[in-house]
């Protein structure tokens, strides 16, 4: 398809797996440069080369969202590479161990709410400024279906995706006018990586979740990448400071 994103500049952060590389893949598809920020190089570089394979234009940034001078970096290294930065999309992310309140560890707690949430904020207070210099932009920030729902344990995780879906509000109404929309995706179960690897050490979790999802199959990363990359192109120019839930039904229960 032609692209919604050509000549336009995206950052994604937690790019290195999961949601965060199909959907710099997705972006990349478009037209867009890509920024790839996260933790982990080995996989940074490698969502990097699959999109230059493609002949797109991508860049590795190693940054860690929860620090405020990775997540200026990150910004800075889109712009001086690229020239601007048109769409950022906040979604590295981590859960919290699968226990009760009153088993969360505080530092469980902290680590959580410091990529989950202060991650998101971060991501918003760096990459607005360069949005509003250039007349506008676009964000999406990844909360979960837990951020709307519990299903009892994880509370740090459930939380912090509250807090995203809370946070995006308060900017929504804050850059309304300004030409910066901000949106929050809301992902079902999907088979990321991450939880190919929680499934590993919880095998019973993978097939009692499954119960939870009405179509009984876990959603694809891409079938989340689609859902964003919409969410930021200008056919969505009149969706701001929505929550979009993309779960196959999961919460309609
Ligand atoms: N997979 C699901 O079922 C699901 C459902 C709802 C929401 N989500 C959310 O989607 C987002 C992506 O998750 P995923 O499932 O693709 O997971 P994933 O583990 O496959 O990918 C997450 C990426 O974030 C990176 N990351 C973690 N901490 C970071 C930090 N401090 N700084 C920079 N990068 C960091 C990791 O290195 C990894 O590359 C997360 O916010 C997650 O909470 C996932």
């Amino acid at each position: 398809m032609p692209s919604q994103s050509a000549a336009k500049v995206a950052l994604v952060t937690g790019g290195a797996s999961g949601i965060g590389r199909a959907t710099a893949l997705r972006f990349a598809c478009d037209g867009a440069s890509v920024v790839v920020a996260d933790i982990n190089a080995n996989g940074g570089h490698e969502a990097v080369g699959m999109i230059e394979r493609d002949g797109g234009q991508a860049l590795f940034v190693q940054a860690d969202v929860a620090k405020a001078a990775d997540a200026d970096g990150m910004v800075r290294a889109a712009v001086q590479r690229f020239g601007r930065l048109d769409v950022a999309f906040n979604n590295a992310g981590i859960v919290s161990a699968g226990v009760t309140t009153d088993a969360l560890l505080e530092d469980d707690l902290d680590r959580t709410f410091a990529v989950n949430v202060k991650g998101v904020w971060l991501g918003m207070k760096y990459a607005i400024p360069q949005m509003l210099a250039q007349g506008g932009g676009a964000i999406v920030n990844t909360s979960s279906i837990r951020g709307l729902v519990s299903y009892g344990i994880q509370s740090a995780y459930s939380v912090s995706k509250d807090a995203v879906i809370g946070l995006t509000r308060v900017a929504a109404l804050e850059y309304a006018s300004q030409g910066v929309r901000i949106n929050t995706i809301c992902p079902g179960i999907i088979r990321t990586p991450g939880n190919v690897n929680y499934w590993k050490h919880f095998p019973q979790a993978e097939q009692d979740w499954l119960k939870l999802i009405p179509l009984r199959r876990y959603g694809t990363p891409e079938e989340i990448a689609e859902a964003v990359a919409w969410l930021c192109s200008d056919q969505a120019s009149f969706v701001h400071g929505h929550a979009m839930l993309v779960d196959v039904g999961t919460t309609a229960e």
